[in-house]
C-alpha cells in the first residue's frame, strides 16, 4: 500500500511528554516487577490462549460497556473441551514477526523498519484518553503495564496488500482501558494516534502519509473483547518494529487499522477521518473488515499468502472470526462499507 498525500514536514517536539501525572501511586511498580508479574499472568493464561476461529464456540459480549474477559471465557472453554481450532494455526516465527513490517513513520520498505526503529524512545511514554469521556486520563506506560489483565492472545493478522502472519500477542482487552475514563453517551467512536516524533521516525520526514497516523473504531468494535491492546510478543516487551509500547490489534479487520505507538485515545461523536482513508478513501475505507468477497480496488482479496508458505490460502471472512463480530454488521451493506 503506498499513499500519495503531501504534507511538508515541520519538526515538533515530542507530543507525549507528560502534560499531567495522575499515576496513582499505591498501583505504581516498576518494569522489573512488571516483567516478573506479567510472565506469571502470561504463565496463568497459556492454556487457554487459542487461535480463535470461525469453528471455535465462544460466547462473546455483544457490544456494550461491560468487558468480557476473554482470557476467562476461553479458559473456561478449554476445560469444557469446547475448542477444536488450538492448535489450527501455527504461529510464525518471532524472525518473520519482526523483521518483516509495515510501519511508515519509519519507511516503506518492510525489511528496513527493524533497523531504523532501534531509536526510537518508548520510555518515558504516557497515553493520553480524552474526548467524549468524564474523566479524561493521561496514564504512564508502566501504571497500564502494572494494572491491566495481560492474557496471550494468538491472533491471525491479514494485511490488505494481501499477505498474513500468526502472531502470539500479549496484551489486554482495549475495553479495560476505555472504561476507566467512563466514555460518555455521545461517545459513538473511537479515534487512535500515533506518535508524532520526526526526529525519530525518519519517515515523518517525507509526506508518504499525513502524519501522525490516526485510525478509529466505532465504539462497539472498540469495546469487543477481542479488540486488544497489544505490549508484547512472544512472552517479551513489544519490539520496537511491531509498535511499542502500546499497539491496537483488531484481528478481523485489515492490519492498517491496527495502529502502533499510540500516544492518544479520542472518544468522538462523529466519526473521525482515519491516515488511509485519507489519502486514497476508494481503496481504504473506515470498516477495512477483511472480506474475500470485496476486492481492493487494485486487486482480489480472495487469497492470502501466509508468510513462510508457499501455496496461497483462501482469505476468511472476517479473517476467521465471523462467529464472534459478524453481529456488530449485521443489516449493513459489506460492499458499500468496505
Ligand atoms: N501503525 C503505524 N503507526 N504506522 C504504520 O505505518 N502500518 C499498519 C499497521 N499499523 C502502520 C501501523 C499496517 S499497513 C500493517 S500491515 C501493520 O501495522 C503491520 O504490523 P506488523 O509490522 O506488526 O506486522
Amino acid at each position: 500500500m503506498r499513499s500519495y498525500k503531501k504534507t511538508s514536514y515541520s519538526k515538533h517536539s515530542h507530543t507525549n511528554e507528560i502534560e499531567n501525572e495522575v499515576t496513582d501511586q499505591s498501583l505504581y511498580l516498576n518494569r522489573r516487577a512488571f516483567i516478573e508479574k506479567s510472565s506469571r499472568t502470561i504463565g496463568a493464561y497459556s492454556l487457554g490462549a487459542m487461535t480463535l476461529g470461525s469453528s471455535s464456540s465462544l460466547l462473546l459480549a455483544n457490544s456494550s460497556l461491560a468487558c468480557e474477559n476473554l482470557g476467562q471465557l476461553n479458559k473456561s472453554q478449554l476445560d469444557k473441551g469446547q475448542l477444536h481450532n488450538i492448535t489450527q494455526d501455527k504461529s510464525n516465527s518471532l524472525s518473520e514477526i519482526t523483521r518483516y513490517n509495515n510501519y511508515y513513520e519509519f519507511s516503506t520498505n518492510k525489511e528496513a523498519v527493524i533497523h531504523l526503529a532501534k531509536v526510537l524512545t518508548t520510555e518515558p511514554w504516557t497515553l493520553t484518553i480524552e474526548g467524549e469521556v468524564e474523566k479524561p486520563i493521561i496514564l504512564d506506560i508502566d501504571k497500564i503495564l502494572s494494572s491491566m489483565p495481560i492474557e496471550e492472545r494468538i491472533y491471525r493478522l491479514r494485511c490488505v496488500e494481501g499477505w498474513s502472519m500468526v502472531i502470539p500477542w500479549s496484551g489486554f482487552s482495549l475495553c479495560h482501558l476505555l472504561k476507566l475514563a467512563l466514555p460518555t453517551s455521545k461517545a459513538k467512536y473511537v479515534e487512535f494516534v500515533s506518535l508524532l516524533r520526526p526526529e525519530e521516525m525518519i519517515g515523518q520526514r517525507i509526506d508518504s502519509l499525513d502524519w501522525p497516523y490516526r485510525e478509529a473504531l466505532r465504539i462497539d468494535e472498540a469495546m469487543h473483547p477481542l479488540t486488544l491492546i497489544a505490549t508484547g510478543l512472544y512472552g517479551q516487551d513489544l519490539p520496537k518494529q511491531n509498535g511499542a509500547p502500546l499497539r491496537l490489534v483488531v484481528p478481523w479487520k485489515y492490519a492498517f487499522k491496527s495502529i502502533k505507538a499510540i500516544t492518544h485515545i479520542r472518544l468522538l461523536e462523529e466519526q473521525p477521518i482515519s491516515s488511509w482513508s485519507k489519502a486514497a478513501s476508494s481503496e481504504y475505507g473506515f470498516y477495512a473488515n477483511v472480506n474475500p468477497k470485496v476486492a481492493h480496488p487494485r486487486w482480489t482479496q480472495r487469497r492470502e499468502n501466509r508468510i513462510g508458505e508457499i501455496k496461497k490460502r483462501r482469505t476468511q471472512m472476517f479473517n476467521g472470526y465471523a462467529e464472534q463480530v459478524a453481529h456488530l454488521y449485521k443489516g449493513m451493506n459489506l460492499e458499500k462499507n468496505y
